[in-house]
């Protein structure tokens, strides 16, 4: 049986392969409250294969993490209406004009995706950013990126769950939450070193939860979504 919690949960189709994710959009539909395609499959199959994925009728997070000079931008946002994703990803370190004309472009969209941000990228450590010019901590870094996300109208960042409280505590219940690096109770890490469990993630605030491998390495994918939803739903 399925909950309404499961609509918080966006499966990472990381995959290059077309078959694979049509085969897994078609066993979790019912069972996740949408599927998130990034880089990867992007670069193999393309705006076609995206559309292929998409037929399947759940709702697209398309996480290509835009970055380029204003204009490049929008004109990248104009031409992924097609497509027709619910939420898209933009780099905030674009900066506020890139952001801004993002966001003017997708308003003309019939149906406008939530702009998210993506702020400091979980792999990088504090010394990373030091070699980057960067001398805030990831932390203040991350926060200074989203309040600036949400001035130029971006409808909320991509985060860690160590993150949440954070971000929650600050900006309030208006911005979306999109977390990553979660791990259901018992299951491998991978190469995630730092992860919460959803029920953890989804307590703290997290508006939908980021979950790849936990859903598509399982024997049985849908099941394995349909037991993290059912773990959203326990008191
Ligand atoms: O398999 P797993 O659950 O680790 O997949 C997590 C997904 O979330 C991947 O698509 C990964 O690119 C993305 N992601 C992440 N950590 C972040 C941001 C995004 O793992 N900080």
């Amino acid at each position: 049986m399925t909950t309404p919690h499961k609509d918080k949960i966006f499966c990472a189709l990381d995959t290059p392969d077309l078959d694979r994710a049509l085969e897994l959009a078609d066993t979790l539909k019912g069972s996740v409250g949408g599927l998130k395609a990034g880089l990867e499959f992007y670069a193999a199959q393309g705006p076609a294969g995206v559309m292929r994925v998409s037929e399947c009728g759940l709702p697209l997070f398309l996480d290509l993490k835009l970055h380029d000079i204003p204009n490049t931008v929008a004109a990248a946002v104009r031409a992924l209406k097609p497509l027709n994703p619910a939420l898209l990803t933009i780099h905030t370190a674009g900066g506020p004009a890139m952001m801004q004309a993002a966001a003017a472009a997708a308003k003309d969209w019939d149906n406008p995706p939530l702009l998210l941000g993506v702020t400091v990228m979980t792999s990088l450590d504090q010394e990373d950013l030091k070699k980057t010019g960067v001398y805030a901590t990831p932390g203040d870094q991350v926060e200074k990126l989203t309040g600036l996300a949400l001035e130029c109208g971006l409808g909320g960042v991509v985060c860690s769950p160590f993150e949440i409280a954070r971000l929650r505590k600050e900006f309030g219940p208006g911005l979306t939450l999109v977390v990553a690096g979660i791990r259901p109770e018992g299951a491998g890490k991978g190469d995630q070193k730092r992860v919460m469990t959803p029920k953890q993630a989804s307590d703290l605030g997290a508006d939908f939860l980021v979950i790849g491998r936990p859903i598509t390495g399982a024997p049985d994918p849908a099941a394995a979504a349909r037991e993290i939803a059912a773990s959203l739903a326990q008191d």
